[in-house]
């Protein structure tokens, strides 16, 4: 039986690892994504099978198959439900179930456990303490990316952040040397109570343009602390499985970091560039304002046009009108490029995701860092519900919160015309000085609308 275990094991490893390669092709992603859900799935499969010849209690047994099923079938209908905008909500939210899952694994095994050894006690304990911090932390990050929470950022709290960090570290060293008196379930209950609250205080001050920095870091450490449990549990699955998520997490992190310039450290620490005015400048603008028939002769006259997609193309779900303003300019022989910021929209990918939906063809998709020398080179930009991502203040005032994130250089195209609905900001809340910029003008209206009317308009030239 455990031969029959072992290998089904490591046909869901094989499973994940080529679900991972497919998932780096946008054309095999779809495949990729259902051979890595197979995988899990045979994977559940072979453990209740086994286990249940282990003579495991019918209670048990009933509870597992019922949780399965109520698990299935919420998550088929909140995947199914969720909006491609609530996307990194729901990410969080599962960074904090399975993190969760982790930390209440460590205080089960801690309740029962006689006669672990030392290092078994502090996997344990690590365990418990990283997917505390990612349960707490990730329900933060998401009530945060709702807009139910503000961010709240003080010396005082970094102390504090400090201080949970330090007292952590040396409760994990302590606590398996049996040197504080405390029985090891007391003790991890502490650590995982810590770590609870370390996970708010960590996530609490961390906005605007570390968010999704924050998520992918949460995942990762949902990865490890599940690896973790892997590792204590001697499940080779489960141990594979977290060090996938937890390296691919943290991969993914570190390029988001440098995608925007900060230091993980920075991050992790819940430093920040406070910046002295700019967030809060609500000096008036000088914007020039255009109209549909303006943008449309404009575009009929252009040779090269960048679209630079943005969040608010995902709230206006008009990707697919995108697609056919292109295919239009496309007829008269206009060259038309989508130029991707890696941060664009809420999520990692989220514009690919979404022009994907549109069937936009990859060829056409351009990253920031492969074309923003050459901007100058288009003589229109459109850029579609994308604020901070084109905001020079990145680039010209050391003052502003987002300095240092790089940005596409919109402003450099001669003629540049941003699509949005009022003179509201952008995610991290700064006034954008491309709106300033000579060649810049504002359509003001819902992108869906506006490129609809622009369509209409074109089709008649
Ligand atoms: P944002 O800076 O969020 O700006 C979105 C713009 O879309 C706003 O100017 C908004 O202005 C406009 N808009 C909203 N709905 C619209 C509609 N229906 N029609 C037309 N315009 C609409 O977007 P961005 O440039 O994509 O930047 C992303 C930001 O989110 C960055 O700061 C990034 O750090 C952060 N973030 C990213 C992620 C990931 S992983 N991508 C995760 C969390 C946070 P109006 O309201 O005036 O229309």
């Amino acid at each position: 039986m455990l031969a029959v275990l072992e290998t089904t094991y490591f046909l869901s490893i094989l499973s994940f690892l080529g679900g991972l390669k497919f998932l780096s092709s946008p054309k095999r992603a779809k495949l990729g994504n259902t051979l890595a859900a197979a995988g899990m799935v045979l994977a559940l499969v072979a453990s209740i099978v086994a286990f249940s010849a282990d003579a495991l209690p019918r209670l048990n047994l009933i509870l597992i198959a019922s949780m399965l099923v109520l698990g299935t079938f919420l998550g088929r209908i909140m995947s199914q439900k969720v909006e491609m905008t609530k996307m990194p909500q729901l990410v969080s939210f599962f960074n904090a179930t399975g993190g969760a899952c982790a930390m209440l694994i460590g205080v089960v095994e801690a309740n029962q456990g006689t006669g672990l050894t030392w290092v078994q006690e502090s996997v344990l304990l690590i365990g418990s303490a990283t997917g505390a911090i990612a349960a707490s932390g990730s329900i933060i990050a998401l009530r945060k990316l709702s807009g139910k929470l503000k961010d709240r950022r003080s010396i005082g709290l970094q102390v504090l952040s400090k201080l949970f960090v330090l007292s952590l570290i040396a409760l994990v060293v302590l606590i398996p040397l049996d040197v504080i008196g405390l029985s090891f379930f007391q003790g991890t209950l502490i650590v995982v109570g810590i770590a609870l609250v370390y996970g708010v205080l960590f996530v609490l001050p961390i906005g605007g343009a570390d968010m999704p920095v924050v998520i992918s870091l949460l995942n990762a450490v949902t990865g490890i602390a599940t690896a973790l449990a892997g590792a204590l549990y001697n499940n080779k699955v489960m141990l594979a499985g977290g060090i996938i998520v937890g390296a691919a997490g943290i991969i993914l992190t570190i390029m988001m970091c440098r995608a925007m310039n900060r230091s993980l450290l920075k991050v992790l620490t819940g430093s920040f560039n406070v910046g002295s005015g700019t967030k809060n400048d609500s000096r008036e603008q000088n914007i020039i304002q255009t109209n549909v028939s303006e943008t449309a002769l404009q575009l009929t006259h252009a040779t090269r046009i960048a679209i630079i997609p943005g969040y608010g193309l995902a709230v206006a779900q008009a990707q697919h009108l995108c697609k056919q303003l292109e295919k239009l300019l496309h007829q008269r022989g206009t060259v038309v490029h989508y130029i991707i910021h890696p941060v664009a929209g809420r999520m990692p990918g989220h514009m690919n995701v979404l022009l994907a939906e549109a069937n936009i063809d990859y060829e056409l998709l351009k990253e920031m860092d492969e074309v923003n020398d050459e901007m100058s080179t288009y003589d229109m930009a459109l850029v579609i519900g994308a604020n901070d991502v084109v905001n020079p203040a990145a680039e010209e005032d050391d003052d502003s919160p987002i300095y240092g994130m790089p940005i596409i250089r919109a402003h450099e195209c001669s003629s540049t015309v941003v699509f949005k609905r009022g003179m509201s900001k952008g995610y991290a809340g700064v006034p954008n000085k491309l709106f300033e910029h000579k060649g810049c003008k504002l359509l003001f209206g819902d992108a869906k609308t506006s490129l609809q009317e622009i369509i209409n308009e074109l089709k008649l030239v």
